[in-house]
């Protein structure tokens, strides 16, 4: 709406339905009415409700948001047909009681080969001007969406061709999510427009109803327990360091920062040697794998640790993980009587553990901020629980953003 004053948009959409302007032809008529309508009816309706502390996210400007895009990004987000076989979606590794991330330490696509790095959770991923774990050519979520769906290497949901789109106009209740979105059905179902309504969806994904907004946002000062005061504390300080790259609302230091300003940054925690890199493949090193730059290697994107109690395992290769891993709660797990949070809890104190004894010699380890420090055990778990209370159950369990099918 940046380039129309609103009034006389209104009368050139009132013009364009009389067949009046000089340009129209009569067959397009209809089409060009509806897609005028579609776009004025986008443009105005969607109110971001945004928790307190959260800035507007930056949206591209070619796509702007709407309701009706929401709505069919959420439909196409989980739907098989976007598969090269229909038995995946991106909702089959992004999974919404888990923040979206999968569990898994590298999930496999339709053809069942393991993805080099682990599904990425996605509260909060409107605010990322860098997406993935350390490939700075994905600018927007409009551009990544294009890896799962297309990508060879890894194959995840491997179409190959545009036979997918036909698919999609064939199944009914894409005719009026298109047309609501988009204008015309027959036009609006094309793969940039798939893109555009997926990237959309995944915008709305706000999380910020933990029990640490509710105490820092909400001035709920009962929302957290003494020792999760305690660990907010330790995690802001000096000693243990952890805000420089997991600092701010979002809890990394890669974010769109008060209006248009946006950083990115990639480090080396520290969880691999130098040697231990090497013999890794070259779709494995991290940043390095981009930039060919040897000081590179191991970098990654420091995660947001929002709802960082249900995404395990952690770091890029899943490195930490309570010992029965992917089913905490069945099995041995059960029979221990552990819970996810159990897990959670296991999988974060090796993390913090793994900070405070300083991690691996790696090269491009930043020894500023990585390197050994003294807490005691009950402090490290002050700070295990305090992790543990940035899960946001509202979001884990919205059915704005649940699976319609
Ligand atoms: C086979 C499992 C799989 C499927 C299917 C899948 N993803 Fe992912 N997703 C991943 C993995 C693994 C990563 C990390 C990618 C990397 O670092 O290279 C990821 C990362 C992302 C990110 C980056 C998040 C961030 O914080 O930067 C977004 C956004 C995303 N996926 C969206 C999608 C969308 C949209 C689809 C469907 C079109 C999809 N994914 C399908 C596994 C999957
Ligand atoms: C120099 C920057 C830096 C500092 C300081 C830092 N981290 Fe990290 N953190 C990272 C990076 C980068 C990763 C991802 C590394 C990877 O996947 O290989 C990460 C990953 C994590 C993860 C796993 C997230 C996930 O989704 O898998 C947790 C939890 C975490 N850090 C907690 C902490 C805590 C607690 C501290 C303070 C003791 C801390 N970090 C200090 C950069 C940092």
């Amino acid at each position: 709406m940046k380039y129309f004053h609103f009034p006389f948009f209104v009368l050139f959409v009132f013009f364009l339905g009389c067949n009046i302007l000089p340009f129209q032809k009569k067959e397009n008529n209809q089409d060009m009415l509806l897609a005028a309508l579609g776009i004025l009816a986008n443009a105005s309706d969607w109110v971001w409700d945004l928790p307190p502390g959260f800035p507007v996210p930056i949206v591209p400007s070619e796509n702007p948001m709407s309701k009706a895009k929401v709505e069919l990004g959420r439909h196409l987000f989980n739907e098989k047909i976007l598969s090269g076989n229909e038995t995946m979606s991106c909702g089959s590794c992004h999974i919404q009681s888990l923040a979206f991330a999968d569990g898994k330490d590298f999930p496999a696509g339709i053809t069942n080969v393991s993805h080099p790095r682990n599904s990425q959770h996605l509260s909060n991923v409107a605010y990322m001007p860098r997406l993935t774990w350390s490939n700075p050519k994905m600018t927007s979520l409009e551009i990544q969406a294009r890896a799962p769906m297309f990508g060879e290497s890894p194959i995840e949901l491997g179409l190959s061709s545009n036979v997918f789109l036909d698919k999609l106009k064939a199944k009914s209740i894409y005719q009026s999510l298109f047309t609501n979105a988009f204008g015309n059905a027959d036009t609006a179902v094309n793969e940039q427009n798939v893109r555009f309504a997926i990237a959309s969806f995944q915008r709305s994904m706000i999380s910020g109803n933990s029990r640490y907004d509710q105490y820092t946002f909400r001035n709920n000062k009962s929302a957290l327990t003494a020792s999760e005061i305690r660990g907010l504390n330790i995690f802001n300080g000096e000693v243990a360091e952890c805000f420089h790259c997991h600092g701010g609302f979002n809890f990394t230091d890669t974010s769109f920062h008060g209006g248009a300003t946006e950083e990115f940054f990639y480090h080396s925690n520290g969880i691999h040697t130098d040697a231990y890199y090497a013999g890794l493949p070259s779709n494995k090193r991290g940043l390095f794998d981009l930039t060919g730059v040897a000081s590179d290697t191991g970098k990654f994107r420091a995660p947001s640790l929002r709802n960082i109690g249900v995404t395990y395992p952690y770091m890029h290769d899943g490195s930490f993980m309570c010992a029965d891993a992917n089913n905490p709660d069945k099995a041995a797990g059960a029979a221990a009587g552990k819970t996810k949070v159990d897990c959670a809890r296991d999988a974060l104190t090796q993390v913090v553990d793994h900070y405070r004894s300083g991690g691996q010699a790696h090269t491009a380890k930043d020894v500023t901020l990585i390197r050994a420090f003294t807490i005691t055990d009950s402090q490290r778990n002050d700070m295990v629980n305090f992790l543990l209370a940035l899960t946001d159950d509202e979001f884990l369990t919205n059915p704005k953003f649940a699976s319609p099918f």
